[in-house]
């Protein structure tokens, strides 16, 4: 399973960088405001300096609602460094959108994903990944997690490359429960991934460990 982060914070892409285990980042307009990211030229150096961080793909969302919008910002977009996948909204003109960066080689993320049946359409359209919502989801009383499944189910069915990028993750359950189904991607806070390292067991064994060669060496 792929872990990106998602994130615009640098201080965090680094921090997860550096534990050796990210594999790419996904940004989105809230993300790149949170941390006052305005306007396009400070928008794209700041993508260039997630690239120059990170070995792996960063998403990069165009703001853009209409096909030529899109084609024009994602085309930018993908210029800036080869890691860059263009995030495209699931909308109609996202979708030819996507078809048209896929005939041209570059990579798409299909983003706000909710229901099986826009999964299909973001994989005929040849998206490199797809990104359903789970937490958004859960937020509504419908299982996120049971998306995943539907939409990993219908690729495995016929074959579809386009990868199940498990999105909006928002605690450690979430991401075992999307690893179980076999999701190829996840994506979620710093605070998820560190989450994984938790457990109670781990802690007392360590500190037992430690107190017993202690008190071994001053025997
Ligand atoms: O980037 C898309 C998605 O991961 C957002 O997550 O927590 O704002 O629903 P969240």
């Amino acid at each position: 399973m792929k872990f990106f982060i998602d994130t615009a914070n640098l201080a965090d892409i680094r921090e997860a960088q550096d534990m050796g285990i990210l594999d790419g980042v996904t940004t989105n307009p809230s993300l790149m405001a949170k941390e006052g990211i305005t306007g396009k030229d400070n928008v794209m150096r700041h993508y260039k300096q997630i690239c120059d961080i990170v070995e792996g793909d960063v998403s990069a969302e165009v703001l853009g609602t209409t096909f030529d919008e899109m084609v024009r910002e994602g085309e930018e977009l993908a210029e800036l460094d080869e890691n860059i996948v263009v995030k495209v909204p699931m909308i109609k003109d996202g979708i030819k959108a996507i078809k048209y960066f896929t005939e041209k080689g570059i990579r798409t993320n299909c983003t706000l994903v909710f229901s099986a049946g826009q999964a299909l359409l973001a994989a005929k359209a040849g998206a490199t990944y797809v990104s359903p919502f789970v937490g958004r989801l859960d937020d509504i009383s419908t299982d996120g997690v049971a998306l995943i499944e539907q939409i990993v189910t219908i690729y495995r069915n016929y074959g579809y490359t386009t990868e199940v990028l498990a999105a909006s993750v928002r605690h450690p359950m979430h991401l075992v429960q999307c690893a179980e189904i076999g999701a190829d991607v996840m994506t979620g806070p710093l605070s998820v991934i560190k989450a994984l390292l938790n457990h109670p067991l781990t802690d007392i064994g360590l500190a037992k460990f430690l107190e017993d060669n202690k008190k071994a060496a001053t025997k």
